[in-house]
């Protein structure tokens, strides 16, 4: 075990977080500005973002109500339709506005009805994408009702992302929030316009969590967490200090009575405690010196962007650091993910 009680790294950057819009954008961005210094920012708003004309309307939306003080840069993203035109990908992009494509295939996860139904459709935007370097960020699950849902993530691999490679090897894909050894595998194997984002959370809890001693919603999230090898296989994966690997948060808040009732909504709240749980997990895997590629080195080097300049600074104390339970929004009451065990580090 590591004995370092400080730790000064880049400041990071999350490459996938969802900030939503009105009273809750104005509720958690706050919480995301203050450690980190960009973050890939989900298009899955209702109406999704799918022009870039309404990335650019959403990015003024994003800077009206930052903290005044936080230096931070939101990169915008399309939801990718069977309609989207390759002209304006290309413009939104070449205007530095776009930094990725998101790829949800339909019905895969929360507000998703709007995605890819038929990949045939998409084909002349993805075929503009791997022409001009723009990455996809893919929700890598199957929607198929005849798949287990522990399954899709693996089927989706086998089924679309391995032939959607074969046939666009120059497209340069962001396999997001990778959930299992398959996953991790199937990146490694991969020769190059691969990498993969790993969640906080997914390196905490397996799903036990969701399921063990009465059913939790705020430990359900999509793609739902895995067996424990699974989760194994991503802590070895995001501490190794492989480029390939590097953090997305994935945080994404629902209020409460959304998460807790009969049909609760997918998503974890992680953008106020994740540094303090990300230095918990790699200090438990011996690999403190690798926490900065993973959430500051690698992002970076893979979306082609500078490093951040100023640095964080994380101290090990001896007591508990605490964080509130919840949240308050304009929108409601949102409940931050509870990694159940206590947290020592902290950014200070
Ligand atoms: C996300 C959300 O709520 O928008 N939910 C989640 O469980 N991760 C959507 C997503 O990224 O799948
Ligand atoms: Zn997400």
């Amino acid at each position: 075990m590591s004995t370092a009680t400080e730790l000064t790294i880049r400041r990071p950057d999350d490459w996938h977080l969802h900030l939503r819009d009105g009273g809750m954008l104005k509720g958690v961005i706050g919480d995301a500005s203050r450690h980190f210094a960009r973050a890939i920012i989900m298009p899955n708003l209702v109406p999704p973002v799918v022009t870039t004309a309404d990335a650019a309307a959403y990015r003024e939306r994003i800077m009206a109500v930052l903290p005044k003080g936080d230096r931070f840069e939101p990169l915008m993203t399309l939801y990718l339709t069977e309609g989207t035109d390759p002209d304006d990908l290309e413009a939104g992009h070449a205007s530095g506005l776009i930094t990725a494509v998101k790829l949800y295939p339909a019905g895969a996860t929360t507000n998703s009805h709007g995605g890819v139904r038929n990949f045939e459709n998409a084909m002349p935007a993805l075929e503009r994408m791997a022409k001009i370097g723009l990455p996809l960020c893919v929700h890598g699950e199957v929607t198929t009702p005849e798949v287990d849902i522990f399954d899709r993530e693996a089927v989706f691999i086998e089924t679309v992302l391995d032939p959607l490679r074969a046939r666009l090897p120059e497209l340069k894909v962001t396999m997001e929030h990778v959930t299992t050894k398959d996953g991790i595998d199937y990146i490694k194997s991969s020769k190059a316009n691969l990498a993969g984002s790993i969640t906080t959370h997914h390196l905490i809890i397996n799903r036990n969590a969701i399921l063990v001693g009465g059913i939790r919603p705020h430990y359900y999230c999509l793609p739902v967490a895995k067996r424990e090898v699974h989760r194994l296989a991503l802590r070895a994966a995001a501490t190794s200090g492989d480029a390939r690997f590097f953090l997305g948060t994935d945080s994404a808040p629902h209020v409460d009575p959304l998460k807790e009732c009969a049909c609760g909504c997918a998503g974890i709240y992680t953008s106020i405690n994740t540094m303090s749980c990300l230095a918990h997990v790699f200090e438990q895997e011996n690999a403190l010196d690798k926490l900065e590629a993973f959430t500051s080195l690698n992002g970076p080097a893979w979306y082609g962007l500078p490093v951040n300049d100023e640095t964080i600074t994380l101290r090990k104390r001896a007591e508990a650091v605490t964080y509130p339970e919840k949240i308050e929004t304009e929108a409601g009451t949102v409940t931050v993910f509870d990694p159940m065990f206590p947290l020592h580090w902290q950014v200070v």
